[in-house]
């Protein structure tokens, strides 16, 4: 089945696909152990659909690995199980502001995002599909701040474009993006301009202000990433053919909840302030014109909402989880999001050809 999507689908964009999943032969022998204890996929594989919504999943894994993997170089905590980095001790403390524990939590999401990838990379080789590799667009420049190591990376976290609607559609009792409802910003001055989440060089570090914005930034930035999971996996689960491919997506998926539900709780935490530097603003959301069950920091449980039909009683639940076009509005968040300013023409090539697949996969084909 593979081997006919592979025929029909070879084209020049999608070949180095194949390549990558050649080069990643390593991987087989691990997969072939899942496949060994999953016997019910059977000698059939997976459909050209499952396939294909699983690469859009490695794709998105990868690219937020590469995100997380900057974060915690300069601001999580630098050992064994992830590479790379020394620490920023100036960021990392602005960070803490947030939370103490941020450089942990910081840590194990990089750790997480590396294992998604690296898990669906080797079940997709395991059932002889291609796989996703990404590393001829590691061409962004690092940060050059003191930690961060100087290396190509696939995103740019220092031209950030933050939506903060997240906040409010979370919180709304009435609205659901699924219906057409739109959400106000948390913090209107993140949805406009470009900020850097992360120092871009020593020279960022001061003064404090401009420094806790930065950190601020990358408190709000981790929540929208990580929301952003949180509906993807159950738009996309809607579509997938075989029982255990769904139960990948079911078991990934609420991870990425986890992730959200902790990043909302601390992006709460972010201190008002305005940055003497450009004059981005961060709110006191517990304050007027702020404040009420819209904005109030500790309203961190999903409020319940319009769900499927208007009239039926508002339902406690994941928002958007739209299947039509999921994989699409997940690229184009992204890309609004400024996470690839800088990046090739053939980048954006590759990445909206594993959409527009995955987006076309249906069940049972
Ligand atoms: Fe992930």
């Amino acid at each position: 089945m593979e081997t006919t999507e592979q025929s029909a689908a070879l084209t020049s964009r999608r070949s180095f696909l194949l390549r990558g999943a050649a080069a990643s032969a390593g991987v087989i022998a691990t997969g072939r152990l899942l496949a060994d204890a999953s016997p019910a996929l059977g000698a059939g594989g997976l459909t050209p659909g499952d396939a294909a919504i699983l690469r859009f999943l490695a794709a998105a894994e990868i690219l937020e690995t590469d995100a997380w993997q900057q974060y915690n170089e300069l601001g999580g905590i630098q050992d064994s199980e992830l590479p790379g980095g020394s620490g920023s001790a100036a960021y990392t403390a602005a960070l803490e502001v947030l939370d103490s524990d941020m450089p942990q939590y910081i840590h194990d999401n990089t750790e997480d995002e590396f294992t998604h990838f690296t898990f669906i990379n080797a079940y997709l080789a395991s059932n002889g599909a291609a796989t996703v590799n990404l590393d001829q667009f590691r061409t962004l420049p690092s940060s050059k701040a003191t930690g961060a190591q100087q290396i190509g990376r696939l995103t740019n976290l220092m031209q950030l474009t933050v939506d903060t609607s997240w906040w409010t559609r979370y919180r709304s009792r009435t609205g659901n993006p699924d219906f057409g409802d739109t959400f106000p910003q948390a913090v209107p001055g993140l949805s406009q301009g470009q900020f850097p989440g992360i120092p871009r060089s020593d020279h960022d570090l001061h003064p404090p202000a401009h420094l806790q914005a930065i950190a601020n930034t990358a408190g709000f930035h981790f929540a929208f990433i990580e929301q952003g999971g949180t509906s993807l996996y159950p738009s996309l689960a809607q579509r997938v053919t075989h029982p255990e491919v769904l139960r990948i997506l079911l078991s990934i998926g609420p991870t990425e909840t986890m992730h959200f539900q902790t990043w909302q709780d601390k992006a709460g935490n972010a201190p008002p302030l305005t940055d003497p530097t450009n004059g981005l603003v961060f709110p006191d959301l517990n304050a007027a014109p702020f404040g009420g069950e819209d904005f109030q920091t500790n309203l961190i449980m999903p409020e319940p909402t319009i769900f499927l039909r208007r009239t039926f009683p508002v339902c406690s639940i994941i928002r958007p989880t739209e299947t039509d076009g999921a994989a699409m509005g997940a690229l184009r968040a992204l890309t609004a999001n400024g996470l690839f300013i800088g990046q090739s023409s053939a980048f954006f090539a590759v990445l909206q050809d594993l959409a527009t697949a995955a987006d076309a996969a249906r069940q049972g084909s």
